[in-house]
């Protein structure tokens, strides 16, 4: 499928590198509160979104909605109750950036209408991520 790839939690730009590498002809849109990763693990500055999530994805729908093939969400601070309510919050934002079809891997739950469970891979342990599919066909909200 073409379309970009978007990665919610650059910190150290440990996972980011590896989807550069995995896929070097995708655009890859990187969202953080901050850029903190070694230089050689930044994105460059036109696909670096700076800022609060729960601003920074609605802000850039009027460009990607709908457009996206692969999203990956590493968010977790470690405070489980915050956590959950972010993953309520940005949910349908994330959402609304997917094209039909579209995979979210996650490091949280997320409760979205117009998202389906899929299975984890063997050997990843039930509860450490989460791997979603954007059903077709359902209009967003
Ligand atoms: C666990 S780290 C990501 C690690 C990264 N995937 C790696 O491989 O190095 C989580 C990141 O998410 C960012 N983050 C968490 N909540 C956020 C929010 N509400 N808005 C923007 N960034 C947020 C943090 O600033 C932090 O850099």
């Amino acid at each position: 499928m073409p379309g970009p790839f978007l990665e919610l939690g650059l910190g150290n730009g440990r996972t980011y590198d590896h989807l550069r590498e995995a896929a070097p002809d995708r655009d890859i849109f990187v969202f953080d509160r901050k850029v903190a990763a070694h230089p050689d693990c930044q994105p460059p500055p036109n696909y670096m979104i700076i800022g609060e999530l729960s601003e920074t994805l609605g802000g850039i729908a009027s460009r990607l909605a709908g457009s996206a093939v692969l999203a990956h969400c590493d968010i977790g601070s470690g405070h489980p109750v915050a956590d959950q309510a972010l993953a309520r919050e940005i949910g349908p934002k994330i959402s609304g950036l997917m094209a039909e079809y579209g995979v979210v891997l996650s490091d949280q739950r997320f409760e979205v209408m117009d998202w389906q469970k899929c299975d984890l891979p063997e050997g990843v342990r039930a509860g450490r991520y989460y791997v979603y599919q954007k059903i077709p066909g359902i209009p967003p909200r």
